[in-house]
């Protein structure tokens, strides 16, 4: 069944109130449309563990700090709408711009730490995008339960420490990553890929698995990093922003490779950024 599609913030909260004062679970998936099945094995999860789940779809200017890549994000809502359909959830929120930025909107939300690093490094106030615009998510649904896709581990670690630290009384899930058969992570930015680039694409994850191999054989982290980023150069990526190893819990470099640690990787390839993590 083909869901409501609410964009007044008045419109939501008449749709949530009766289930709050149930005090049933409400599951948010927040995206910024443009869906794949990774967004959708985020809408399963969420089926399967509440009564009602709300997908939110905005693209969310605050978290670009390029304007070129905001305007060319894809925007796909009729087919979005259509993707969900057969999940049956309850609404999807879209909120028309002036519900999520009035004009006179002044709070930013920040989290420190953990966004020093990686694409908080890179993305100049991309997490400050992300953590203000997921906490009005979170409040604005009225969500018990949030849904996140470890694709994008560094946010997931950010939206938990926010929604810890600001008491959000939301239980954030993490979810596996969902991959195209031929490895490549899949995010609404692959659809930016042209036939030729969408071949290359899938060797940055290769690369990350031939690091993960050779850790195994005890060879040194430095030098399987270096002989990845020379070969992903060498097959068309322009940019290697990172190919780091760290500690899944903080971040933070993982020299010691016993505690559980993450390969995290950011590269562009013919103007699409890419990124990709895998557990160690
Ligand atoms: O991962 C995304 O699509 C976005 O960063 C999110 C969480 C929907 C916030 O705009």
């Amino acid at each position: 069944m083909t869901a409501p599609i609410l964009r007044r913030l008045d419109d939501l909260r008449a749709t949530t109130a009766p289930w709050q004062r149930a005090g049933t679970r409400i599951g948010v998936v927040p995206t910024m449309g443009a869906l794949h099945d990774g967004h959708l094995s985020l809408v399963a999860a969420a089926k399967a563990a509440c009564e009602h789940v709300v997908v939110t779809i905005f693209v969310n200017p605050k978290q670009f700090n390029n304007a070129k890549d905001l305007e060319n994000y894809p925007r796909t809502e009729e087919s979005d709408a259509r993707k969900l359909a057969r999940f049956d959830v309850d609404a999807l929120w879209v909120p028309d711009g002036d519900q999520m930025y009035p004009e006179s909107f002044a709070t930013n939300v920040s989290v420190a730490g953990l966004t020093d690093v990686m694409e908080g490094a890179h993305r100049p106030g991309h997490f400050d995008g992300v953590a203000t615009v997921v906490a009005k998510l979170f409040t604005q649904t009225s969500a018990t339960d949030a849904f996140f896709g470890e694709k994008d581990f560094q946010q997931l670690l950010v939206v938990r420490r926010m929604a810890a630290d600001l008491d959000l009384p939301v239980t954030v899930h993490g979810c596996p990553t969902i991959r195209d058969i031929d490895g490549l992570a899949l995010s609404s930015r692959n659809l930016l890929l042209s036939d030729r680039a969408r071949t290359v694409a899938p060797r940055l994850h290769e690369e990350m698995q031939e690091i993960a191999e050779g850790l195994k054989g005890d060879r040194p982290f430095t030098s399987l990093q270096t002989a990845a980023i020379t070969r992903l150069e060498k097959a068309g990526f322009t940019s290697v922003d990172y190919l780091d190893l760290r500690r899944q819990s903080d971040l933070s470099p993982a020299v010691d490779t016993r505690a559980p640690a993450r390969l995290f990787a950011a590269a562009t390839l013919a103007g699409v950024r890419l990124i990709d993590n895998m557990s160690i």
